[in-house]
């Protein structure tokens, strides 16, 4: 039995010295250690053995298993120590290596002419208003004093969902909504869509955005509409823009006019872009009408206002110098990640 266990020593011995996976450790001390290892099947044996040797045996077999079990710790400790640094080798990060960039969005250029013109008036004050874009034919038309048979109607193609309700073909009945709900001072910007049934070509689309903008206060004046809107014409092109007031009208307005700022390809000496002009035309505006106050609930003996509308999409493509409107709206990347 001596011999038998000594083997059993031997050979465990020179197995665990070549196990490098904790896998290959489990199935060894089952093999050796476990309740049906070999070592176990030794011990079964005692009882053959004469009281004398029994003892001798005992106490081999538990040096044997003590030995064997030391040698598993170490072994142990080794493959753990080795898998541990395969696995922080495969996990190695090198932190010098360059990030992967996610890729960034661009803001739409209809969004960042829009972003500065309302970044400009809320500087003097104004406040952001919204309207519904399904609108009643009473705000659109009605109430800025345009009736049914005003021949301004006919210049605003209008897509009628009945009688009475449309899309909206201006920002402009925002202002009698404002009005009825707020008291003066009123000082208002009213970006949005609007909806004419145009056909699409390079400076016409069916859907496009205009500002709407709305000051109602006592002693309000066309001088109080010149020096904004000069502020703005200059913030949005540059100091060194000038700007000219024509006669015009509207219905909703009076007196009106156009706004014309100097030319900002040719500075005003005139060139193709402005014809031959050295002025180029972005808004419309003038004095509220007064039968326009009364309309939104307010006293014209006692308030003022003026009322500009511009339209986005002219300023977008003025500003980067673009010729044709659907580039706008055909969500091509290859236009769109230029801005
Ligand atoms: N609503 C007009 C249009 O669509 C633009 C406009 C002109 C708005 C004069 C105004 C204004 O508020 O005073 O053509």
């Amino acid at each position: 039995m001596k011999q038998q266990l000594d083997a059993i020593r031997e050979t465990a011995e020179k197995e665990l010295e070549n196990i490098k996976t904790t896998a290959d450790l489990d199935s060894f001390k089952v093999k050796f250690l476990g309740k049906k290892g070999e070592l176990t099947n030794i011990l079964k044996q005692m009882g053959k053995l004469s009281p004398e040797e029994r003892p001798k045996m005992g106490q081999l077999a538990n040096e044997v298993r003590a030995f064997l079990e030391n040698k598993v710790d170490e072994q142990t400790k080794k493959i753990k120590d080795i898998e541990r640094n395969l696995k922080l080798a495969s996990e190695t990060i090198d932190v010098t290596m360059p990030g992967k960039t996610a890729p960034l969005g661009h803001k739409h250029p209809l969004s960042i002419v829009l972003d500065e013109v309302k970044e400009i008036f809320m500087g003097m004050g104004f406040d952001i208003a919204t309207g519904p874009e399904v609108e009643w034919d009473y705000y659109n038309f009605e109430a800025l004093n345009i009736p049914a048979d005003h021949p301004a109607r006919d210049t605003q193609d209008t897509f009628y969902i009945t009688e009475k309700m449309l899309l909206r073909t201006q920002t402009s009945p925002v202002q009698i909504r404002v009005m009825e709900k707020q008291k003066p001072p009123i000082r208002i910007l009213a970006p949005g869509r609007v909806y004419r049934s145009d056909a699409v070509d390079a400076t016409h689309s069916p859907l496009f955005h205009q500002i709407e903008g709305l000051v109602v206060d006592k002693n309000i004046t066309m001088a109080d509409l010149k020096g904004n809107l000069e502020q703005f014409a200059k913030r949005l092109y540059g100091e060194d823009t000038k700007i000219r007031l024509r006669p015009h009208h509207f219905p909703f307005t009076e007196p009106s006019c156009e706004m014309d700022v100097s030319c900002f390809r040719c500075g005003g000496k005139g060139c193709s872009f402005c014809k031959g002009e050295g002025w180029v035309e972005i808004l419309g505006g003038g004095m509220v009408h007064p039968k326009v106050l009364k309309n939104g609930g307010i006293d014209p003996e006692e308030y003022s206002g003026y009322a500009f509308g511009v339209g986005l999409e002219r300023l977008v493509l003025f500003r980067f110098n673009i010729d044709d409107m659907r580039l706008l709206y055909d969500n091509d990347m290859r236009f769109l990640s230029q801005f």
